[in-house]
């Protein structure tokens, strides 16, 4: 596991469009994974921002996101469907044919919902680089606490840590769905490259628990370290429980003249 702790905010998003750009640079149709939340709208806008400038191409990749609400369609400005069309798709070249989020209507079934989800990943040729974030609880896409690690895309019923965590982006009088389709653990697992970003103190425990807890069902980020290509780009804040934060920041180092030389052993090949 790779775990490189940034400055701030800005510094990890920084380095979260390296990777990206590296990985478009190799790989022009790539697969990505993407999620939605606070944390990746910084690495967006620098996505953006490239492609304004000339330096990114996202017209031959195809996206899978993490997870959506049941039952939000996706003109409704709270479903995630719209999030990535506001804050990515709308302001770069991607052709929105090949964006793919796991929308389910009420009258779905969720279980049909999830299989074609992951045949389209499967079709597509798998998952290149997935993006993620982490929830308070330690959660990846909506994989609450105690799901299982082996898990597939499938309906989940959303904690109410979660429900309260997201609960500040809706108003009073807007209806907060608590269902939602999630890709699973194994469904993450099975990407090429992982790399989950994360800032702020409120992020500290779950990084811990992510990075240094044992491998456990209550912690589902903690899967990762299962992964031969996770890398984890915190913020200070984020990284302030970490046990072995010294030690990672000494690693880095030392690794810098190695990575000049051979190359980042993370790195798809
Ligand atoms: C939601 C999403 C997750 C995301 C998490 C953290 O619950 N389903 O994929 O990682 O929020 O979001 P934020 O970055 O806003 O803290």
């Amino acid at each position: 596991m790779e775990v490189i702790i940034a400055k701030d905010a800005d510094a990890v998003a920084e380095l979260g469009a390296q990777l990206v750009c590296e990985l478009l640079n190799k790989k022009p149709e790539a697969v990505m994974g993407l999620t939605t939340g606070s944390t990746p709208i910084a690495l967006y806008q620098k996505l953006i921002q490239r492609h304004q400038q000339g330096e990114a191409s996202f017209r031959a990749i195809t996206t899978f996101n993490l997870d959506e609400y049941i039952g939000m369609t996706a003109d409704n400005p709270q479903s995630y469907r719209s999030f990535m069309n506001r804050e990515l798709f709308d302001q770069i070249d991607i052709l929105k044919a090949n964006t793919h989020v796991p929308s389910c209507g009420l009258e779905d079934n969720p279980r049909a919902i999830g299989a074609a989800y992951e045949r389209a990943i499967s079709v597509a040729g798998g998952i290149d680089l997935q993006i993620l974030g982490i929830g308070s609880n330690g959660h990846i896409g909506f994989n609450e606490p105690c799901s299982s690690l082996s898990s597939r895309t499938r309906m989940k019923i959303l904690t109410e840590s979660t429900v309260n965590d997201n609960s500040r982006l809706f108003s009073a009088e807007e209806f907060q769905p608590h269902l939602a389709v999630t890709m699973g653990i194994a469904s993450i697992l099975e990407s090429r490259r992982v790399t989950l970003l994360a800032t702020g103190a409120h992020k500290a425990e779950a990084v811990r628990d992510a990075i240094e807890g044992p491998l456990s069902a209550r912690c589902q980020a903690s899967a990762l370290q299962m992964h031969e290509r996770a890398t984890f780009i915190i913020d200070e804040a984020a990284a302030s429980c970490l046990e072995y934060g010294d030690y990672f920041r000494w690693a880095n180092s030392e690794n810098t003249p190695i990575i000049e030389k051979f190359g980042n052993f993370y790195e798809l090949d």
